[in-house]
């Protein structure tokens, strides 16, 4: 066997943060442990049989999507993608022009980093953070400029902590909101307003993660960065089907916004992949014409399973604020508990309980001390998990 190293970015790199949380759940399953996984944000509704049945009748009976697809998505993908921003947000979009297919936003993201760094170009990445926002940019050999979300500010970053010698070399500002991991959303708008400005002076491309834009509860409604002044200049904005409609397993989403800002990716993407299969982006397409209640009724389903668990955890010690969207809790660990840390916690809970969280430091420094419970088990699961974590934080305490 030929020894051979892999490149010096990625060896850098700390194994993927379900990596390790996944070897310790298939060691709970081996050892026949009845495993709770509110690990990975990884839906466990199924997606609506409107759009399975797209699929099955368009694979079965429209041989020609079995070719090579457009690759930036099929005309069709991007009108309705088109007519549903136009709808949802009121923002109008050149199909032709302003709207790339992607395989998840994940894919996109990731690319977006590759297409535009050049080594040793800074990026604004909120820190607790996605992990592909910081991974994307080392992968590209970028450097990170971590912006702290922290509790007493809503988890929201505070621009005038941004050196300005760093704001000068930035490219990008990610923003993700409702957030992954803090589920914190932006109840001011002028937040929005703030980050464009901030952004236009400095000359840096706002990237918004609206992933979960349909996952908000009550009265609360996401926007699109694109509903405020001057965004179309310098955001992008990344939307996914798969915490919507339950695809995550389709791979499909889209990013949008002025053409200038999105070429480097279709060029860079041009390169790699031939795009999402043709079914697949024409399901996805079937999915956007669907309607708003099946969204509502998923949106308040993760709303009962937040408060049961949010409700649950303060009941034993986990601070763990009720949210107003997306399909975590971040739950603050107990104070008795943090100096050991999230990752070595989660470990031991898994370990001993078959509670699977995820660790809160996977997703950057300022998520150390805390746990993201994913809202993705049947819901009378929620109350064994919760007994379980109870005991657990009885018995460590003792
Ligand atoms: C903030 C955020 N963006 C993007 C994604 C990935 O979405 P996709 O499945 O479309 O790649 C996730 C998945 O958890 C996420 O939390």
């Amino acid at each position: 066997m030929i020894s051979m190293k892999p490149s010096k970015i990625l060896e850098a790199m700390p194994p993927y943060l379900f990596t390790k949380i996944n070897a310790l759940k298939k060691e709970a399953y081996q050892k026949k442990l009845d495993v709770i996984d509110l690990g990975m944000g990884n839906p466990d509704h199924p997606t609506p049989s409107y759009i399975v049945d797209i699929l099955c009748d368009t694979v079965k009976h429209h041989k020609n999507t079995h070719r090579y697809p457009q690759a930036k998505g099929m005309p069709k993908f991007r009108k309705n993608v088109s007519e549903w921003m136009q709808k949802r947000f009121g923002v109008s979009l050149d199909p032709e022009n302003e709207i790339l297919a992607l395989i998840g936003s994940k894919e996109g993201i990731a690319h977006l980093c590759m297409a535009y760094l050049d080594r040793g170009d800074y990026f604004l990445v909120c820190d607790p953070a996605y992990t592909v926002h910081f991974n994307g940019v080392a992968l590209a050999g970028g450097k990170v400029y971590p912006m702290p979300l922290l509790e007493k500010n809503q988890y929201l970053p505070d621009f005038s902590k941004i050196p300005q010698k760093i704001a000068q070399k930035a490219k990008f500002m990610f923003l993700n909101y409702p957030n992954n991991p803090t589920a914190a959303v932006v109840e001011d708008n002028q937040f929005w307003r703030e980050a464009i400005r901030f952004c236009k002076k400095n000359n840096i491309i706002l990237i918004s993660d609206n992933a979960y834009s349909e996952l908000t509860f009550g009265d609360y409604t996401a926007p699109s960065v694109f509903e405020f002044p001057g965004a179309k200049e310098v955001c992008l904005e990344f939307h996914s089907f798969s915490k919507t409609y339950n695809m995550a397993g389709w791979r499909l989403g889209w990013v949008c916004g002025d053409k200038r800002l999105l070429y480097p990716l279709e060029k860079f993407k041009s390169f790699i992949d031939y795009g999402m299969p043709t079914f697949i982006q024409l399901a996805g397409a079937a999915a956007l014409k669907g309607s708003n209640s099946y969204i509502k009724e998923l949106s308040q389903s993760y709303e009962k399973r937040m408060l049961k668990m949010s409700d649950g955890l303060e009941k034993i010690g986990w601070r763990a604020p009720r949210t107003k969207g997306t399909m975590y809790v971040w739950a603050s660990l107990p104070d008795f508990m943090r100096k050991e840390g999230s990752l070595s916690i989660c470990e031991k809970l898994l370990k001993e309980t078959g509670v699977a969280l995820s660790p809160g430091a996977g997703f950057g420094k300022c998520g150390e001390g805390y746990a993201r419970i994913s809202l993705v088990t049947h819901d009378r699961r929620f109350h064994d998990a919760l007994l379980r974590i109870a005991q657990f934080t009885k018995k460590y305490q003792r």
